[in-house]
């Protein structure tokens, strides 16, 4: 069903593929306009055979710059040539946008200055102006219900087959706000009653129907469920009040979307720790509530999966965000039969476009791989991702690959992170490169520890270093029984006992969350001056990691918000020695304890592994370093590096 074309109005998609509104468009960060980067990043996109091409959401203010409409013109030229459909998202936004005010008060009595953001960041300013935000005026209401009908018609002239109206997402997007109980306090016409809180909106959305005339497709993005429990939207309100509601207005078709990025931003950057398609549940609902065409989007990265979802009636298109980011060609690969090669997004949320870890194609001026000028033969010592990757670009140029790998299988550190359960996406990015050395025919020899003779053997031309790095242990914790580093406890999940501690708070925290659902008892232990859960990963999947390990004040409704027991955290510890009884530790107070463990996981710093450098240096006429060996990183450090390297050697 993906590839069969839909009907929404007067637009005919060639399949029920769409890229879901993302704001990560090249160029409009800096200009608040679609410049030639936004349509080169859209035009891979539409070349990748996605059938429509949404954009990420603009608010009034950037659709009335001079010029805009051109653009979007020249956009949708583009689009068009490759039979994909252009749609354009707008709203105006909320008090996170920066760009617009809110209803007020905000966003909860109790706790006036409470937000997971200013929780996580300790920066009140990541919010501008969320202490002075101010009620909405009525004119206010009136200048937006007036200027978006205008908006809308003007992209029509411009030649958008649709618009979007961006009705979801809580506190980042103010007509979500409006339909809010959570978020709407209004005393007025506008507030208290379901009819009252989405009078807004919904004089929009006529005043865009009257504007744009009966057969021009307007998609509505709604919040099925704010995933806030009975105090926010839930799926039920929105089956009973919104999409009636909507359907009176005009709309054409919903896009069935969920979360606040206020306070559960999960529904919206959905980290790589919920399954794929997680949400579908809410499209289904909205569908067996409408006739209208349903969009249903979240973590779906998987086309079988996408197809499956459109079979089981559950929804009429399917929206992919990320995994458009990740791969644009993902729709052409998949219709072609060539499923195994699409670079499935890893949810990793570090970026998304800007950039992405796995993608360095991500930037319009990247795609391009040149030849080699002179073809050469490149010996890779290290099949981690930084390995692998540099191998697949230099093998595309035209170079001759030996890549050598000291352990059984690809993939380093990743494959091993990727053991845990709750990071097991990351296994994507390792599948995607190991078969992209099958197909490129890369001479992959594993088992093989690197050395001297290695290159005497090989007789290279240059030699690429991607040895990684390895985890740091302390002097009182080496060859003490029962103590295993992160790495070895992952690859080594049965040796993990009953009882466990993990030293270090960054990638320990993910750990001991993933241990305790397995039923271990786990403390997590970070040292002073370590005091931040998850350091390392990105925002929205650090929230997730801290709300499930520390007691946040931030106010939610459903019982899943409640902080766990088991993994116990405890902050600000020294460990003063690791004996038969235990870890024995002392507390910011100076008071002493010793915790008993079966198995100790110690995941501290990591070290690069480039020793091998100095025994080989000079036995080739090119060496370089990159990925963890030349600086202990990330998967978009290692990515980056090999791809800076291969692009040019
Ligand atoms: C970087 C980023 C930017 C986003 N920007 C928007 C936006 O402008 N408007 C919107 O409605 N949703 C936005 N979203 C949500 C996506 O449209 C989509 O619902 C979400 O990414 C889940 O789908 P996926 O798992 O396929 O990526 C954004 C998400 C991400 C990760």
């Amino acid at each position: 069903m993906l590839f069969e074309p839909l009907e929404i109005g007067s637009m005919k998609l060639k399949n029920r593929i769409g890229l879901a509104p993302l704001l990560n468009m090249p160029g409009v960060w800096t200009t608040f306009m679609i410049t030639d980067a936004t349509i080169k990043w859209f035009e891979q996109r539409a070349k990748g055979g996605a059938g429509l091409i949404m954009t990420g959401n603009f608010v009034l203010e950037m659709l009335g710059i001079p010029g805009a409409m051109d653009q979007f013109a020249k956009l949708a030229k583009v689009v068009h040539s490759y039979g994909a459909k252009l749609g354009v998202q707008i709203g105006p936004g909320g008090p996170l946008s920066g760009v617009g005010p809110s209803p007020m008060p905000y966003p909860d009595k109790r706790h006036p200055k409470q937000s997971i953001f200013q929780y996580m960041t300790g920066q009140l300013s990541f919010i501008p102006g969320i202490e002075t935000i101010t009620e909405i005026t009525k004119e206010e209401i009136e200048r937006l219900k007036g200027g978006f009908p205008l908006a809308a018609k003007a992209l029509k002239e411009a030649g958008v087959d649709c618009v979007e109206l961006h009705c979801a997402h809580g506190a980042a997007m103010l007509f979500c706000s409006f339909i809010s109980p959570f978020y709407n306090r209004r005393e007025d016409e506008y507030g208290g009653s379901w009819e009252n809180r989405l009078r807004f909106p919904m004089e929009t959305l006529k005043n865009m129907r009257a504007a744009v005339g009966p057969d021009y497709p307007i998609l509505a993005r709604i919040d099925a469920d704010e995933l806030l429990g009975p105090g926010g939207i839930t799926i039920e309100d929105t089956v009973k009040f919104t999409v009636p509601a909507m359907e009176a207005a005009g709309i054409s078709c919903f896009d069935v979307s969920q979360g606040s990025i206020m306070h559960s931003p999960e529904g919206i950057n959905i980290p790589l720790y919920f399954k794929r398609g997680c949400y579908i549940h809410h499209a289904e609902a909205v569908k067996k509530a409408t006739k209208l065409p349903v969009i249903g989007v979240g973590r779906i990265v998987d086309l079988d999966m996408a197809e499956k979802f459109l079979q089981e009636g559950k929804a009429d298109i399917i929206y992919l965000g990320r995994q458009l980011t990740s791969d644009p060609e993902t729709p052409n690969k998949y219709a072609q039969g060539r499923a195994e090669e699409i670079r499935k997004c890893i949810g990793c949320l570090e970026g998304c476009g800007n950039p992405c870890p796995i993608n360095y194609d991500i930037f319009p001026e990247a795609v391009l791989l040149t030849p080699a000028e002179k073809k050469k033969k490149i010996l890779i010592i290290g099949g981690g991702v930084a390995g692998m990757e540099a191998a697949r670009v230099c093998a595309l140029r035209g170079h001759q690959i030996v890549l050598i790998e000291k352990e059984a299988a690809l993939g380093g550190t990743v494959a091993a992170l990727a053991q845990d359960p709750l990071a097991a996406e990351f296994k994507n990015f390792v599948d995607y490169l190991g078969t992209q050395m099958r197909k490129l025919n890369i001479d992959v020899r594993v088992c093989r520890e690197a050395n001297a003779s290695v290159i005497e053997e090989i007789k290279p031309d240059a030699v690429i270093l991607a040895t990684g790095a390895s985890l740091r242990m302390p002097e009182l914790a080496k060859n003490k029984p029962g103590v295993l580093d992160h790495v070895e406890a992952l690859k080594n999940r049965p040796a993990i006992g009953q009882k466990v501690v993990i030293w270090g708070l960054m990638y320990g925290a993910e750990f001991a969350i993933s241990l305790a659902r397995e039923g271990k008892d786990v403390t997590l232990i970070g040292e002073a001056g370590e005091d931040t859960l998850a350091s390392h990963a990105s925002m929205n999947r650090r929230w997730w990691i801290v709300r499930k390990l520390v007691d946040m004040t931030v106010v939610r409704a459903s019982a899943e918000a409640q902080k766990l027991s088991n993994p116990k955290v405890l902050f600000h510890i020294k460990v003063e020695d690791i004996s038969s009884e235990g870890i024995v530790i002392t507390d910011k107070e100076g008071k002493r304890n010793v915790l008993p463990f079966d198995t100790l996981i110690i995941s501290r710093g990591r070290k690069k592994n480039d020793e091998i450098f100095t025994e080989i240096e000079g036995k080739a006429p090119e060496m370089y370093k990159i990925g963890d060996c030349a600086a202990a990183g990330n998967i978009l450090s290692s990515v980056w590096s090999a791809n800076e390297l291969a692009r040019k050697i």
